[in-house]
């Protein structure tokens, strides 16, 4: 089969496309002809020996995988040959055939295309278990999402309108934030222009942000945790920017507020009938017209490499999706 192989850790570039033999179907596993593999940030991080997780050399990245099962494992009752399905893999979806465990992968709902589905499992779970279980957003709260414009980002914002809060999105250039606006946002900052704690004071007429949504980290997470309201929350989710930034403590005891880790993988394993309910939900939004992907570009296996180096250069809009 064709697989976008990692031999070596290094950048999106170092990628090559070559043959190798099909993966071979395990005990409680499944093989699934690969249609369509959302593009992810800890894609970037994986092939370069970054992410938390290493898997041996050579492997293929891509961890968000949409197709159809080829084959089942020794176990395996809830899947079978033929069904379309969507599932989480953590690496080798840049290839013609990915293995996945069964217990990481759902039907996909009737009229769902490969695209859509590699597209929501990722960043709308990881996105509604921050809001909900992590921040438990209430209506007419205010949410400052950073990153706005990126994968988690904009699933936030969208998931933060159907939750009914007034949405601030704020994000590095125009483009970005103007999908954000399409996508429900109430307000805009863009942050690389203007100043993100005066615009904030401005927008919440000085009351400050219930819940701030940070998959960035860097230079902005002071500046939005000091514009943090009474009884704040501030979801820390990821460091896109790359530097882990650090907060003077009093700063959270003058404002009764909270700092929440978000860990959505660890959710799904720890609590997984919650999980569960939670991916229903998301669904359900689905099947009402209230989700919808913003898709920024499709690309070929071929050029898979360049959905990884268009993320790392921040150009990537809402999701990249390679379709095979
Ligand atoms: N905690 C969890 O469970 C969990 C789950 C999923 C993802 N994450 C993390 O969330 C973060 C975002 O993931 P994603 O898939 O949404 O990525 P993404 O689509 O690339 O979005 C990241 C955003 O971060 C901003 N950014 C600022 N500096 C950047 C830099 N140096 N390189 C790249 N982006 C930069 C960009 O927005 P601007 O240009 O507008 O600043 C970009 O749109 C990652 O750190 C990921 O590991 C965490």
């Amino acid at each position: 089969m064709k697989a976008l192989i990692c031999q070596q850790y290094g950048l999106p570039d170092t990628l090559f496309l070559t043959e190798i033999p099909a993966p071979v179907v395990s005990k409680g596993r499944i093989l699934i002809q690969v249609k369509s593999c959302g593009v992810n940030f800890p894609d970037t991080l994986i092939i370069q020996g970054k992410y938390q997780f290493k898997p041996e050399l050579p492997f293929s990245p891509g961890g968000e995988v949409a197709g159809i099962v080829l084959e089942v494992g020794e176990g395996v009752e809830n899947l079978k040959k033929g069904d379309k399905v969507f599932a989480l893999t953590g690496w080798g979806g840049f290839a013609e055939i990915v293995e996945a465990d069964a217990f990481k992968t759902v039907l996909m709902p009737e009229g769902m295309d490969f695209v859509t589905a590699a597209s929501v499992m990722y960043t709308f779970g990881t996105s509604y278990h921050a809001l909900k279980n992590r921040a438990q957003l209430k209506p007419n709260e205010t949410l400052l999402v950073l990153g706005a414009g990126g994968g988690v980002g904009l699933a936030a914002v969208v998931l933060g309108k159907i939750m009914g809060a007034n949405v601030i999105a704020a994000a590095s250039t125009d483009e970005k934030l103007a999908v954000c606006k399409l996508a429900g946002a109430n307000e805009c900052i863009n942050y690389a222009t203007e100043n993100l704690r005066e615009r904030i004071h401005e927008i919440t007429q000085g009351r400050g942000i219930d819940v701030v949504y940070d998959p960035v980290g860097g230079d902005f997470t002071e500046p939005a945790f000091r514009s943090i309201a009474w009884k704040g929350r501030y979801l820390v989710v990821g460091f896109a920017a790359g530097n882990i930034p650090q907060l003077p403590l009093n700063l959270a005891l003058l404002k009764g507020a909270s700092i929440v880790g978000v860990f959505w993988g660890a959710f799904a394993a720890k609590e997984v009938s919650e999980s569960l309910t939670n991916f229903k939900e998301i669904l359900d939004f689905i099947q009402k017209g209230l989700i919808k992907p913003h898709i920024h570009a499709q690309y070929s296996l071929e050029n898979a490499h360049l959905a990884l180096t268009e993320m790392m250069e921040r150009k990537i809009i809402g999701k990249a999706v390679v379709v095979l």
